[in-house]
């Protein structure tokens, strides 16, 4: 798989998921744009991702929910590359778990905030510049979660957020085809990223008992399934849904 040439965009790119993601991107040759709302993990990234002199990363301070800050990002992009990025990842989300009974209003908005309206706003966003370029080989990859299917004690607010990703998702795909975007989700099951250190244990072991591969998964094997996704190895592949749960 090469990515030499090619310009990836990944949010939440400072740690987990979307960190391995850079780094795989990177190593297969692609410029590589780190944004992430910590400034000092996406600078960690950016230090820890191959580079040759065909390539060119840059880190961002973004927050995904924030319309102007996503504006912010596209142009800081425009104005180094003079292109938008054609590899687009949207890897940045939270939990702020709770029951349904006990969840206050702050906590189910801004779940929904970061992780649906900013996947939202970065597809709308950078989706146009790609359209307005006259570009018409892009992939954008969203990560929703194996939980947005199914639901999970505790998460009202993330598992709605993530099954929203999914159908917006899809219906970006029947509305992005024609302009030779395609747009996909992945649905990771438990892998083992700082989000995953806040679900008690007793939690982990009631997931680890219905993963028939009998562990949780390392970020790299998502990223791998992100560098599929975003090559032309998977050139008629768009709106789908793509488990890598270990089989739970
Ligand atoms: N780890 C899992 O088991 C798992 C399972 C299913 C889905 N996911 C999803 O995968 C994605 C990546 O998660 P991860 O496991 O790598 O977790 P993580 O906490 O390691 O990484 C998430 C990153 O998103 C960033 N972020 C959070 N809010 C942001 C904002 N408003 N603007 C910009 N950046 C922001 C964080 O700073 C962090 O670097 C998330 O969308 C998560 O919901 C993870």
């Amino acid at each position: 798989m090469s990515f030499v040439g090619r310009l990836a965009f990944v949010t939440g790119g400072g740690s987990g998921i979307g960190k391995a993601a850079c780094q795989l991107l990177a190593k297969e040759g692609a410029s590589v744009v780190v944004a992430d709302k910590v400034v000092k993990n996406v600078n960690e990234t950016i230090n820890s991702i191959p580079s040759s002199p065909t390539q060119m990363h840059l880190g961002i301070d973004l927050h995904v929910e924030k319309s102007e800050s996503v504006g912010n990002a596209l142009l800081q992009m425009l104005e180094k590359y003079s292109k938008p990025p054609t590899i687009i990842v949207n890897c940045a989300g939270i939990t702020r778990d709770n029951f349904l009974l006990k969840l206050s209003e702050e906590d189910f908005e801004e779940v929904i905030d970061v992780n649906l309206k900013g996947t939202f706003l970065v597809m709308k966003t950078f989706g146009k510049s790609i359209v307005d370029h006259g570009i018409t080989n892009a992939s954008i990859i969203n990560i929703g979660s194996i939980v947005g299917k199914y639901g999970n004690i505790g998460q009202t607010n993330y598992t709605a957020s993530k099954a929203g990703v999914e159908l917006l998702t899809r219906t970006a795909s029947q509305e992005l085809g024609k302009m030779g975007i395609r747009v996909n989700t992945i649905l990771p099951g438990m892998i083992s990223t700082p989000i995953v250190e806040t679900v008690p244990e007793k939690v982990q072991e009631k997931f680890m008992s219905m993963i028939p591969l009998k562990r949780f998964g390392r970020p790299e094997e998502v990223a791998e399934v992100i560098a599929f996704l975003a090559s032309d190895k998977s050139s008629y592949i768009t709106g789908a849904s793509i488990t890598v749960t270990g089989g739970f």
